[in-house]
């Protein structure tokens, strides 16, 4: 089972690709689906595709350096083509949960900015309710705790993520708050 959610994140990445052409702003998403992504794009590279690319974590950002992607800084550049990304959950009229990964701030300003946000997912990731996975909300550490009671005052719970035991860190030095709203 698990080797045929690994084949449906493959053939996800694989049809995505197909929509990009040369000289495009290209987004890279975060996760282990959107690693598909980024591996085919890289082959692409070294059979001539001319693009750029906008890595949404530093983890992206090393993936893509190592196989050759040419990268920009998202300060750099006004508006990206194409945006390759996964998700964590996602219904039938196509609304998603992201950030299960932690790249929930860099994931969403490239998404602000691109023109063609294609989300890839294996068949695991369809709910008819969005829920199950609990929602990451990614805040200054300074403003967890009203954050955290924001969610209690609408009756949902929340918990800081923690990686080895201490609060888990984004790249940009923010929390993750995970909350659950049933
Ligand atoms: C990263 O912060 C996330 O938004 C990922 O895109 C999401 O968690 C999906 O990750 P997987 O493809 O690893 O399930």
């Amino acid at each position: 089972m698990r080797t045929d959610l690994e084949m449906e994140k493959q053939l996800a990445a694989k049809e995505a690709v197909k929509f990009i052409t040369d000289n495009q702003i290209i987004g890279l998403g975060t996760g282990s689906t959107a690693y598909y992504a980024i591996i085919e794009i890289g082959k692409l590279i070294n059979t001539g595709l001319k693009i750029k690319a906008v890595p949404t974590s530093s983890k992206t950002r090393h993936l893509a350096a190592s196989l050759n992607i040419p990268l920009l800084d998202i300060e750099s550049v006004s508006s990206i083509d194409i945006t390759i990304d996964g998700t964590d959950e996602f219904t039938e009229d196509l609304t998603l949960i992201k950030g299960g990964g932690g790249a929930l701030f860099q994931e969403k300003m490239v998404a602000s900015i691109t023109t063609l946000l294609i989300i890839i997912a294996d068949s695991s990731k369809k709910v008819d309710t969005l829920g199950k996975f609990k929602l990451p909300i990614e805040v200054s550490c300074s403003a967890c705790e009203n954050v955290m009671k924001e969610i209690q005052s609408l009756n949902g719970s929340s918990e800081i993520r923690k990686s080895s035991n201490i609060p888990f860190l984004t790249d940009q030095a923010n929390y993750i708050i995970d909350a659950d709203f049933d």
